[in-house]
Protein backbone atom coordinates (compact mmCIF):
# COMPACT_ATOMS: atom_id res chain seq x y z
CA UNK A 1 0.00 0.00 0.00
CA UNK A 2 1.09 3.66 -0.27
CA UNK A 3 2.88 5.78 2.06
CA UNK A 4 0.33 8.39 3.00
CA UNK A 5 3.43 10.05 5.41
CA UNK A 6 7.07 9.75 3.98
CA UNK A 7 9.40 12.06 6.35
CA UNK A 8 13.25 11.22 5.37
CA UNK A 9 16.28 12.08 7.31
CA UNK A 10 14.44 15.07 8.83
CA UNK A 11 16.69 17.39 11.48
CA UNK A 12 15.07 20.11 13.39
CA UNK A 13 17.97 22.62 15.66
CA UNK A 14 16.45 25.02 17.96
CA UNK A 15 19.88 27.46 18.51
CA UNK A 16 22.70 24.82 19.04
CA UNK A 17 20.22 21.58 20.56
CA UNK A 18 19.16 19.34 17.76
CA UNK A 19 15.16 18.38 18.83
CA UNK A 20 15.03 16.03 15.51
CA UNK A 21 18.40 14.11 14.69
CA UNK A 22 18.05 12.64 11.11
CA UNK A 23 14.45 10.85 12.18
CA UNK A 24 12.72 8.96 8.96
CA UNK A 25 8.93 8.03 9.78
CA UNK A 26 6.84 6.40 6.56
CA UNK A 27 3.17 6.16 7.29
CA UNK A 28 0.96 3.48 5.42
CA UNK A 29 -2.93 4.97 4.43
CA UNK A 30 -5.21 3.67 7.02
CA UNK A 31 -2.72 3.01 9.43
CA UNK A 32 -2.53 4.25 13.33
CA UNK A 33 1.20 4.61 14.28
CA UNK A 34 1.90 5.75 17.56
CA UNK A 35 5.29 7.84 18.89
CA UNK A 36 6.42 7.71 22.21
CA UNK A 37 9.39 9.05 24.25
CA UNK A 38 9.98 10.94 27.16
CA UNK A 39 9.62 14.32 27.69
CA UNK A 40 11.76 16.79 25.38
CA UNK A 41 12.41 13.63 23.15
CA UNK A 42 11.12 15.47 20.32
CA UNK A 43 8.02 14.26 19.29
CA UNK A 44 5.56 17.70 19.34
CA UNK A 45 8.72 18.88 16.80
CA UNK A 46 8.74 16.08 14.49
CA UNK A 47 4.51 16.50 14.35
CA UNK A 48 5.05 20.58 14.49
CA UNK A 49 7.45 19.96 11.52
CA UNK A 50 5.02 17.92 9.88
CA UNK A 51 2.22 19.88 10.09
CA UNK A 52 4.34 23.19 8.85
CA UNK A 53 4.62 24.83 12.01
CA UNK A 54 8.29 24.57 12.40
CA UNK A 55 10.56 24.46 9.75
CA UNK A 56 13.00 21.57 9.06
CA UNK A 57 16.13 22.25 8.50
CA UNK A 58 17.10 19.07 6.20
CA UNK A 59 15.37 15.91 4.87
CA UNK A 60 12.19 16.17 2.67
CA UNK A 61 8.15 15.44 3.76
CA UNK A 62 5.99 13.70 1.04
CA UNK A 63 2.29 13.93 2.11
CA UNK A 64 0.18 11.28 -0.29
CA UNK A 65 2.67 11.33 -2.66
CA UNK A 66 3.43 15.03 -3.14
CA UNK A 67 6.49 16.68 -2.23
CA UNK A 68 6.31 19.14 0.27
CA UNK A 69 8.47 22.38 0.06
CA UNK A 70 10.85 23.25 2.65
CA UNK A 71 9.08 26.07 4.06
CA UNK A 72 5.13 25.55 4.11
CA UNK A 73 2.81 26.79 6.20
CA UNK A 74 0.04 24.67 8.51
CA UNK A 75 -2.75 26.34 6.48
CA UNK A 76 -0.77 24.13 2.93
CA UNK A 77 -0.78 20.81 5.28
CA UNK A 78 -4.48 21.39 5.93
CA UNK A 79 -5.32 21.35 2.48
CA UNK A 80 -3.11 18.65 1.99
CA UNK A 81 -5.40 16.71 4.02
CA UNK A 82 -2.72 17.00 7.28
CA UNK A 83 -4.98 18.04 10.89
CA UNK A 84 -3.39 18.45 14.15
CA UNK A 85 -5.23 18.62 17.68
CA UNK A 86 -2.35 20.10 19.77
CA UNK A 87 -1.31 18.86 23.23
CA UNK A 88 -2.15 21.78 24.50
CA UNK A 89 -6.07 22.94 23.14
CA UNK A 90 -5.98 26.04 20.86
CA UNK A 91 -9.45 26.74 20.97
CA UNK A 92 -11.26 30.00 21.50
CA UNK A 93 -12.94 29.99 24.98
CA UNK A 94 -15.62 32.27 24.46
CA UNK A 95 -17.07 30.91 21.21
CA UNK A 96 -19.86 28.82 20.90
CA UNK A 97 -18.68 24.50 19.75
CA UNK A 98 -19.96 25.33 16.45
CA UNK A 99 -18.50 29.07 15.63
CA UNK A 100 -14.69 26.73 17.15
CA UNK A 101 -15.46 24.70 14.37
CA UNK A 102 -16.08 27.00 11.69
CA UNK A 103 -13.50 29.72 11.98
CA UNK A 104 -10.51 29.71 9.78
CA UNK A 105 -12.54 27.76 7.59
CA UNK A 106 -14.63 30.55 6.44
CA UNK A 107 -14.04 30.41 3.10
CA UNK A 108 -15.26 26.72 2.95
CA UNK A 109 -18.85 27.55 3.87
CA UNK A 110 -21.06 29.90 1.85
CA UNK A 111 -21.85 33.19 3.11
CA UNK A 112 -25.19 31.75 4.61
CA UNK A 113 -23.88 29.23 6.86
CA UNK A 114 -22.33 31.86 8.77
CA UNK A 115 -26.17 31.99 10.25
CA UNK A 116 -25.56 30.90 13.59
CA UNK A 117 -28.44 27.69 13.04
CA UNK A 118 -27.73 26.59 9.88
CA UNK A 119 -23.56 26.28 11.84
CA UNK A 120 -24.93 25.03 14.66
CA UNK A 121 -27.12 22.26 12.34
CA UNK A 122 -24.10 21.58 10.38
CA UNK A 123 -21.82 20.82 13.37
CA UNK A 124 -24.09 18.93 15.02
CA UNK A 125 -24.47 16.35 11.93
CA UNK A 126 -21.30 16.06 12.05
CA UNK A 127 -21.40 14.96 15.79
CA UNK A 128 -24.17 12.90 15.31
CA UNK A 129 -21.92 10.96 12.34
CA UNK A 130 -19.47 10.11 14.37
CA UNK A 131 -21.84 9.57 17.32
CA UNK A 132 -20.23 12.15 19.64
CA UNK A 133 -21.93 13.46 22.41
CA UNK A 134 -21.66 17.27 22.02
CA UNK A 135 -24.04 20.40 21.67
CA UNK A 136 -22.80 22.92 18.85
CA UNK A 137 -24.25 25.37 21.11
CA UNK A 138 -22.27 25.03 24.35
CA UNK A 139 -19.86 27.96 25.13
CA UNK A 140 -16.05 25.71 24.71
CA UNK A 141 -15.29 27.62 28.42
CA UNK A 142 -17.99 26.14 30.45
CA UNK A 143 -16.71 22.62 28.81
CA UNK A 144 -14.57 19.50 30.62
CA UNK A 145 -11.34 19.14 29.10
CA UNK A 146 -12.53 15.84 27.45
CA UNK A 147 -15.30 17.65 25.14
CA UNK A 148 -12.71 20.45 24.43
CA UNK A 149 -10.98 17.85 22.96
CA UNK A 150 -13.40 16.59 21.13
CA UNK A 151 -13.95 20.09 19.43
CA UNK A 152 -10.51 20.13 18.52
CA UNK A 153 -11.20 16.54 16.53
CA UNK A 154 -14.66 17.89 15.06
CA UNK A 155 -12.64 20.83 13.55
CA UNK A 156 -10.18 18.39 11.96
CA UNK A 157 -13.33 16.50 10.70
CA UNK A 158 -14.70 19.55 9.30
CA UNK A 159 -11.62 20.40 7.32
CA UNK A 160 -12.17 16.83 5.77
CA UNK A 161 -8.60 15.64 6.90
CA UNK A 162 -7.17 12.28 5.77
CA UNK A 163 -4.01 11.97 8.52
CA UNK A 164 -5.05 13.14 11.87
CA UNK A 165 -2.11 13.88 14.07
CA UNK A 166 -2.80 13.68 17.88
CA UNK A 167 -0.85 15.05 20.75
CA UNK A 168 -1.00 13.52 24.00
CA UNK A 169 -4.99 13.24 23.30
CA UNK A 170 -5.23 11.29 26.58
CA UNK A 171 -3.73 12.90 28.89
CA UNK A 172 -6.88 14.88 29.98
CA UNK A 173 -9.38 11.86 29.14
CA UNK A 174 -10.40 9.19 32.00
CA UNK A 175 -10.57 5.67 31.08
CA UNK A 176 -13.89 5.38 30.04
CA UNK A 177 -13.57 8.66 27.77
CA UNK A 178 -10.19 7.46 26.11
CA UNK A 179 -12.04 4.05 25.37
CA UNK A 180 -14.57 6.27 23.88
CA UNK A 181 -11.52 8.03 21.68
CA UNK A 182 -10.05 5.12 20.44
CA UNK A 183 -13.42 3.52 19.39
CA UNK A 184 -13.61 7.05 17.66
CA UNK A 185 -10.11 6.57 15.71
CA UNK A 186 -10.78 3.52 15.19
CA UNK A 187 -14.20 4.16 13.32
CA UNK A 188 -12.15 7.09 11.01
CA UNK A 189 -9.39 4.14 10.14
CA UNK A 190 -12.43 2.22 9.15
CA UNK A 191 -13.26 5.22 6.58
CA UNK A 192 -9.78 4.79 5.82
CA UNK A 193 -7.87 8.17 7.79
CA UNK A 194 -4.23 7.61 9.13
CA UNK A 195 -3.69 8.22 12.18
CA UNK A 196 -0.25 9.52 14.30
CA UNK A 197 -0.80 9.52 18.12
CA UNK A 198 1.55 11.24 21.11
CA UNK A 199 0.97 8.87 24.42
CA UNK A 200 3.00 8.39 27.03
CA UNK A 201 1.27 5.50 28.16
CA UNK A 202 2.35 2.35 26.94
CA UNK A 203 -0.84 0.27 27.63
CA UNK A 204 -2.41 2.48 24.87
CA UNK A 205 0.21 2.45 22.13
CA UNK A 206 -0.13 -1.56 22.50
CA UNK A 207 -4.06 -1.07 22.63
CA UNK A 208 -4.38 1.45 19.25
CA UNK A 209 -1.72 1.33 17.18
CA UNK A 210 0.35 -1.54 14.98
CA UNK A 211 3.36 0.30 14.86
CA UNK A 212 5.32 2.34 17.42
CA UNK A 213 8.00 4.81 16.87
CA UNK A 214 10.54 5.44 20.02
CA UNK A 215 12.54 8.86 19.97
CA UNK A 216 15.07 9.04 22.29
CA UNK A 217 17.07 11.89 22.41
CA UNK A 218 16.26 13.21 19.70
CA UNK A 219 17.01 10.60 17.65
CA UNK A 220 14.31 7.51 16.46
CA UNK A 221 15.88 4.95 18.94
CA UNK A 222 13.64 1.95 16.80
CA UNK A 223 10.33 0.90 15.21
CA UNK A 224 8.53 -1.67 16.63
CA UNK A 225 5.37 -4.05 15.52
CA UNK A 226 3.33 -3.73 18.69
CA UNK A 227 2.20 -7.21 18.14
CA UNK A 228 5.86 -8.24 18.46
CA UNK A 229 7.07 -5.75 21.22
CA UNK A 230 6.42 -5.96 25.30
CA UNK A 231 5.50 -2.61 27.57
CA UNK A 232 8.74 -3.56 29.42
CA UNK A 233 11.15 -3.46 25.67
CA UNK A 234 8.97 -0.26 25.07
CA UNK A 235 10.14 1.55 28.32
CA UNK A 236 13.48 0.37 27.79
CA UNK A 237 13.64 1.62 24.62
CA UNK A 238 12.57 4.34 25.89
CA UNK A 239 15.00 5.88 28.83
CA UNK A 240 18.04 3.64 27.21
CA UNK A 241 17.83 1.46 30.29
CA UNK A 242 15.36 -0.59 32.78
CA UNK A 243 12.96 1.36 35.07
CA UNK A 244 13.23 0.48 38.72
CA UNK A 245 9.79 1.76 39.85
CA UNK A 246 10.07 3.26 43.46
CA UNK A 247 8.07 1.95 46.20
CA UNK A 248 5.47 4.47 47.22
CA UNK A 249 3.48 2.53 49.04
CA UNK A 250 1.12 4.67 51.45
CA UNK A 251 1.16 3.81 55.22
CA UNK A 252 -2.22 3.79 57.17
CA UNK A 253 -2.03 7.04 59.63
CA UNK A 254 -4.37 5.88 62.58
CA UNK A 255 -7.62 8.03 62.67
CA UNK A 256 -6.92 9.87 65.89
CA UNK A 257 -6.17 13.20 64.67
CA UNK A 258 -9.06 15.96 64.02
CA UNK A 259 -9.22 17.00 60.68
CA UNK A 260 -7.23 20.04 60.02
CA UNK A 261 -9.36 21.03 57.03
CA UNK A 262 -13.28 20.68 57.09
CA UNK A 263 -15.49 20.84 53.78
CA UNK A 264 -18.92 21.51 55.00
CA UNK A 265 -21.38 21.19 53.22
CA UNK A 266 -19.99 23.40 50.11
CA UNK A 267 -22.30 24.75 47.03
CA UNK A 268 -21.63 26.42 44.06
CA UNK A 269 -24.07 28.37 41.91
CA UNK A 270 -24.91 26.43 38.47
CA UNK A 271 -22.72 28.46 35.69
CA UNK A 272 -22.68 27.06 32.40
CA UNK A 273 -22.64 23.36 31.79
CA UNK A 274 -19.79 22.96 34.30
CA UNK A 275 -20.79 20.69 37.36
CA UNK A 276 -21.46 22.75 40.40
CA UNK A 277 -20.94 21.31 43.87
CA UNK A 278 -23.97 19.93 45.69
CA UNK A 279 -23.35 20.01 49.63
CA UNK A 280 -19.51 18.69 49.91
CA UNK A 281 -18.51 17.17 53.14
CA UNK A 282 -14.89 16.25 53.06
CA UNK A 283 -12.22 16.14 55.67
CA UNK A 284 -8.46 16.59 55.27
CA UNK A 285 -5.60 15.80 57.75
CA UNK A 286 -2.32 16.77 58.54
CA UNK A 287 0.41 14.70 57.44
CA UNK A 288 -1.89 12.50 54.98
CA UNK A 289 -3.13 12.55 51.23
CA UNK A 290 -6.65 12.14 50.81
CA UNK A 291 -7.24 11.10 46.85
CA UNK A 292 -10.24 12.13 45.35
CA UNK A 293 -11.35 10.33 42.68
CA UNK A 294 -14.04 10.38 39.72
CA UNK A 295 -14.84 10.65 36.40
CA UNK A 296 -14.23 14.08 35.35
CA UNK A 297 -16.88 16.55 34.72
CA UNK A 298 -18.02 15.60 38.09
CA UNK A 299 -17.40 19.09 39.84
CA UNK A 300 -13.14 18.74 40.23
CA UNK A 301 -13.36 22.27 38.56
CA UNK A 302 -15.50 23.37 40.85
CA UNK A 303 -13.69 21.86 44.15
CA UNK A 304 -10.35 23.46 42.87
CA UNK A 305 -11.86 26.89 41.86
CA UNK A 306 -13.21 27.07 45.55
CA UNK A 307 -10.44 25.97 47.12
CA UNK A 308 -8.67 28.62 45.16
CA UNK A 309 -10.96 30.96 46.13
CA UNK A 310 -12.01 32.04 42.57
CA UNK A 311 -15.34 30.37 42.54
CA UNK A 312 -17.71 32.13 44.98
CA UNK A 313 -19.24 29.54 47.88
CA UNK A 314 -22.88 29.63 47.77
CA UNK A 315 -23.50 27.70 50.73
CA UNK A 316 -21.02 25.56 53.28
CA UNK A 317 -17.97 26.93 54.78
CA UNK A 318 -14.59 25.82 55.02
CA UNK A 319 -13.04 24.99 58.52
CA UNK A 320 -9.11 25.82 58.52
CA UNK A 321 -7.69 25.47 62.20
CA UNK A 322 -9.63 27.64 64.46
CA UNK A 323 -11.07 29.47 61.20
CA UNK A 324 -14.40 29.47 59.38
CA UNK A 325 -14.81 30.68 56.09
CA UNK A 326 -17.52 31.20 54.34
CA UNK A 327 -16.25 34.22 52.03
CA UNK A 328 -13.49 32.33 50.32
CA UNK A 329 -11.48 34.81 48.29
CA UNK A 330 -8.23 34.44 47.19
CA UNK A 331 -6.42 36.69 49.41
CA UNK A 332 -8.36 34.64 52.48
CA UNK A 333 -7.55 31.16 50.79
CA UNK A 334 -3.63 31.82 50.89
CA UNK A 335 -3.68 33.34 54.03
CA UNK A 336 -4.32 30.03 55.38
CA UNK A 337 -1.27 28.59 53.73
CA UNK A 338 -3.43 26.51 50.95
CA UNK A 339 -1.28 26.02 47.64
CA UNK A 340 -3.27 25.16 44.51
CA UNK A 341 -1.74 23.28 41.77
CA UNK A 342 -4.41 24.06 39.06
CA UNK A 343 -5.01 21.28 36.46
CA UNK A 344 -4.58 23.29 33.17
CA UNK A 345 -1.57 24.47 34.50
CA UNK A 346 -0.36 25.76 30.52
CA UNK A 347 -2.89 28.52 30.96
CA UNK A 348 -3.22 29.23 34.50
CA UNK A 349 0.11 28.48 36.06
CA UNK A 350 2.61 29.83 33.45
CA UNK A 351 4.17 32.57 31.67
CA UNK A 352 4.77 31.32 28.58
CA UNK A 353 7.26 34.62 27.78
CA UNK A 354 8.97 33.95 30.12
CA UNK A 355 12.14 32.30 31.66
CA UNK A 356 12.14 29.01 34.28
CA UNK A 357 14.24 31.20 36.43
CA UNK A 358 11.08 34.32 36.51
CA UNK A 359 8.10 31.70 36.16
CA UNK A 360 9.78 30.14 39.86
CA UNK A 361 10.38 33.16 41.20
CA UNK A 362 7.26 34.71 40.47
CA UNK A 363 5.96 32.39 43.24
CA UNK A 364 8.87 33.84 45.25
CA UNK A 365 8.81 37.43 45.16
CA UNK A 366 8.33 38.10 48.76
CA UNK A 367 10.00 35.08 50.12
CA UNK A 368 12.87 36.61 53.17
CA UNK A 369 15.28 34.35 51.55
CA UNK A 370 15.63 36.19 48.88
CA UNK A 371 14.88 39.76 50.10
CA UNK A 372 17.48 41.39 52.81
CA UNK A 373 17.59 44.99 53.54
CA UNK A 374 15.06 45.60 50.51
CA UNK A 375 17.16 44.47 48.44
CA UNK A 376 17.16 41.21 46.18
CA UNK A 377 19.33 38.84 46.53
CA UNK A 378 20.24 37.53 43.03
CA UNK A 379 22.37 35.20 43.73
CA UNK A 380 20.99 33.37 46.02
CA UNK A 381 17.40 33.24 43.70
CA UNK A 382 19.51 31.85 40.96
CA UNK A 383 21.37 29.00 43.08
CA UNK A 384 17.57 28.60 44.36
CA UNK A 385 15.87 27.99 40.74
CA UNK A 386 18.93 26.06 39.18
CA UNK A 387 18.59 23.21 42.66
CA UNK A 388 14.29 22.95 41.86
CA UNK A 389 16.00 22.51 37.92
CA UNK A 390 17.97 19.75 39.29
CA UNK A 391 15.50 17.96 42.05
CA UNK A 392 12.59 17.82 39.61
CA UNK A 393 14.89 17.55 36.36
CA UNK A 394 13.62 20.16 34.03
CA UNK A 395 15.39 19.79 31.15
CA UNK A 396 17.23 21.34 29.98
CA UNK A 397 18.63 22.53 32.90
CA UNK A 398 19.53 26.39 31.71
CA UNK A 399 17.09 28.04 33.71
CA UNK A 400 17.01 31.39 31.04
CA UNK A 401 15.40 29.02 28.69
CA UNK A 402 11.79 30.51 27.84
CA UNK A 403 9.25 27.97 29.10
CA UNK A 404 7.66 28.16 25.51
CA UNK A 405 10.93 26.92 24.59
CA UNK A 406 9.90 23.82 26.19
CA UNK A 407 8.23 20.68 25.83
CA UNK A 408 5.11 20.23 27.25
CA UNK A 409 6.05 17.89 30.09
CA UNK A 410 8.88 19.73 31.44
CA UNK A 411 6.62 23.54 31.48
CA UNK A 412 5.12 20.87 33.68
CA UNK A 413 7.84 19.98 35.99
CA UNK A 414 8.43 24.01 36.65
CA UNK A 415 4.87 24.71 37.86
CA UNK A 416 5.14 21.79 40.19
CA UNK A 417 8.91 22.77 41.24
CA UNK A 418 7.52 26.42 41.90
CA UNK A 419 4.21 25.15 43.83
CA UNK A 420 5.56 22.68 45.87
CA UNK A 421 8.60 24.21 47.06
CA UNK A 422 7.27 27.06 49.05
CA UNK A 423 8.47 26.65 52.94
CA UNK A 424 4.77 28.63 53.83
CA UNK A 425 2.57 25.77 51.81
CA UNK A 426 0.27 23.71 54.59
CA UNK A 427 -2.51 22.70 52.25
CA UNK A 428 -1.36 21.16 49.14
CA UNK A 429 -3.94 21.01 46.58
CA UNK A 430 -2.75 19.07 43.44
CA UNK A 431 -5.20 18.25 40.19
CA UNK A 432 -4.11 15.73 38.12
CA UNK A 433 -0.19 16.50 39.18
CA UNK A 434 1.35 13.88 36.26
CA UNK A 435 -0.91 15.07 33.26
CA UNK A 436 1.16 14.80 30.48
CA UNK A 437 4.49 13.07 32.12
CA UNK A 438 6.74 10.43 31.31
CA UNK A 439 7.44 7.36 33.60
CA UNK A 440 10.65 8.53 35.35
CA UNK A 441 8.60 12.31 35.92
CA UNK A 442 5.57 10.96 37.65
CA UNK A 443 7.97 8.88 39.73
CA UNK A 444 9.78 12.22 41.12
CA UNK A 445 6.05 14.05 41.38
CA UNK A 446 4.85 11.18 43.25
CA UNK A 447 7.99 11.24 46.04
CA UNK A 448 7.99 14.96 46.25
CA UNK A 449 3.96 14.42 47.37
CA UNK A 450 5.00 11.71 49.80
CA UNK A 451 7.83 14.04 51.39
CA UNK A 452 5.25 16.73 51.87
CA UNK A 453 3.26 14.43 53.27
CA UNK A 454 5.97 13.25 55.81
CA UNK A 455 6.75 17.01 56.56
CA UNK A 456 3.08 16.95 57.79
CA UNK A 457 1.30 18.77 54.99
CA UNK A 458 -1.80 17.97 54.36
CA UNK A 459 -2.37 17.12 50.94
CA UNK A 460 -5.62 16.61 48.71
CA UNK A 461 -4.75 15.11 45.16
CA UNK A 462 -7.72 15.59 42.45
CA UNK A 463 -7.18 12.65 40.03
CA UNK A 464 -8.51 10.83 37.35
CA UNK A 465 -6.15 8.46 37.47
CA UNK A 466 -6.80 5.95 39.72
CA UNK A 467 -3.63 4.11 39.75
CA UNK A 468 -2.24 7.31 40.93
CA UNK A 469 -4.94 7.93 43.85
CA UNK A 470 -4.67 4.45 44.72
CA UNK A 471 -0.58 4.63 45.32
CA UNK A 472 -0.79 7.56 46.95
CA UNK A 473 -4.01 8.40 49.09
CA UNK A 474 -4.45 7.50 52.99
CA UNK A 475 -8.07 7.91 52.62
CA UNK A 476 -9.82 7.93 49.32
CA UNK A 477 -13.14 9.92 49.07
CA UNK A 478 -15.01 9.86 45.51
CA UNK A 479 -16.53 12.70 43.97
CA UNK A 480 -19.98 11.89 42.02
CA UNK A 481 -22.10 14.99 40.47
CA UNK A 482 -21.03 17.55 42.77
CA UNK A 483 -21.02 15.55 45.76
CA UNK A 484 -18.26 13.29 47.91
CA UNK A 485 -20.38 10.13 47.79
CA UNK A 486 -18.09 8.38 49.79
CA UNK A 487 -14.82 8.82 51.84
CA UNK A 488 -12.83 6.15 53.44
CA UNK A 489 -9.59 4.25 54.34
CA UNK A 490 -7.73 3.42 50.90
CA UNK A 491 -6.97 0.25 52.28
CA UNK A 492 -9.27 -2.79 51.75
CA UNK A 493 -11.38 -0.28 49.39
CA UNK A 494 -11.46 -2.60 46.43
CA UNK A 495 -11.62 -1.06 42.89
CA UNK A 496 -14.86 -2.83 42.05
CA UNK A 497 -16.27 -0.73 44.96
CA UNK A 498 -14.65 2.19 43.75
CA UNK A 499 -15.82 1.64 40.39
CA UNK A 500 -19.28 1.65 41.13
CA UNK A 501 -19.32 4.93 43.23
CA UNK A 502 -17.69 6.62 39.93
CA UNK A 503 -20.73 5.36 38.15
CA UNK A 504 -23.30 6.85 40.69
CA UNK A 505 -23.57 3.83 42.11
CA UNK A 506 -23.95 2.41 45.93
CA UNK A 507 -22.51 -0.37 47.90
CA UNK A 508 -24.99 -2.78 49.29
N1 LIG B 1 10.26 26.76 20.17
C1 LIG B 1 11.32 26.15 20.71
N2 LIG B 1 12.49 26.81 20.89
C2 LIG B 1 13.58 26.20 21.41
N3 LIG B 1 13.61 24.92 21.80
C3 LIG B 1 12.48 24.19 21.64
C4 LIG B 1 11.27 24.76 21.09
N4 LIG B 1 10.32 23.81 21.06
C5 LIG B 1 10.90 22.68 21.57
N5 LIG B 1 12.18 22.91 21.91
C6 LIG B 1 13.12 21.91 22.48
O1 LIG B 1 13.14 20.77 21.64
C7 LIG B 1 13.20 19.57 22.41
C8 LIG B 1 12.08 18.65 22.03
O2 LIG B 1 10.85 19.19 22.47
P1 LIG B 1 9.43 18.55 22.13
O3 LIG B 1 8.39 19.53 22.53
O4 LIG B 1 9.41 18.09 20.73
O5 LIG B 1 9.41 17.29 23.12
P2 LIG B 1 8.29 16.19 23.37
O6 LIG B 1 8.88 14.88 23.00
O7 LIG B 1 7.03 16.58 22.70
O8 LIG B 1 8.16 16.23 24.95
P3 LIG B 1 6.84 16.19 25.95
O9 LIG B 1 6.53 14.75 26.18
O10 LIG B 1 7.34 16.82 27.19
O11 LIG B 1 5.74 16.95 25.31
C9 LIG B 1 13.18 20.00 23.87
O12 LIG B 1 14.49 19.96 24.35
C10 LIG B 1 12.66 21.42 23.84
O13 LIG B 1 13.22 22.18 24.89
MG1 LIG C 1 5.18 17.22 23.42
Amino acid sequence: MKNMIEMRDIVKMFGPSCANDHISLSVKKGEIISLLGENGAGKTTLMNVLFGLCRRDSGSIAIDGVEMPVEYSPQTAIEHGIAMVHQHLKLVETFTVAQNVILGAETMVSRRLFRREKCERAVGALCSRYGMDIDPKSVVSALPLGAKQRVEILKALYRGCKVLILDEPTTVLTPQETDALFDLLRSFQAAGMTIIIITHKLHEVMAISSRVLVLRQGKAAAIFNTNETTQAELAATMIGKTLVKAQVSAQLHSHDCPPSVELRGLSTAAAGDACPLRDVNLNLYAGRIVGVAGVDGNGQTALVEVLAGVKKLSGGSIQIGAKEIKKNTSGTMRQEGIQIIPEDRHRQGLVLAFSVYENIMLGYRKDRRFVKDGVFRKAKARQFVSQLSNTFDIRPRDTGILVKRMSGGNQQKVVLARELSSPDVKIVVVSQPTRGLDAGAIQSVHSTLLKLREEGKTILLISSDLDEIKALSDEIAILYNGSIAVQRAAQGFADEAIGLYMGGGKEV
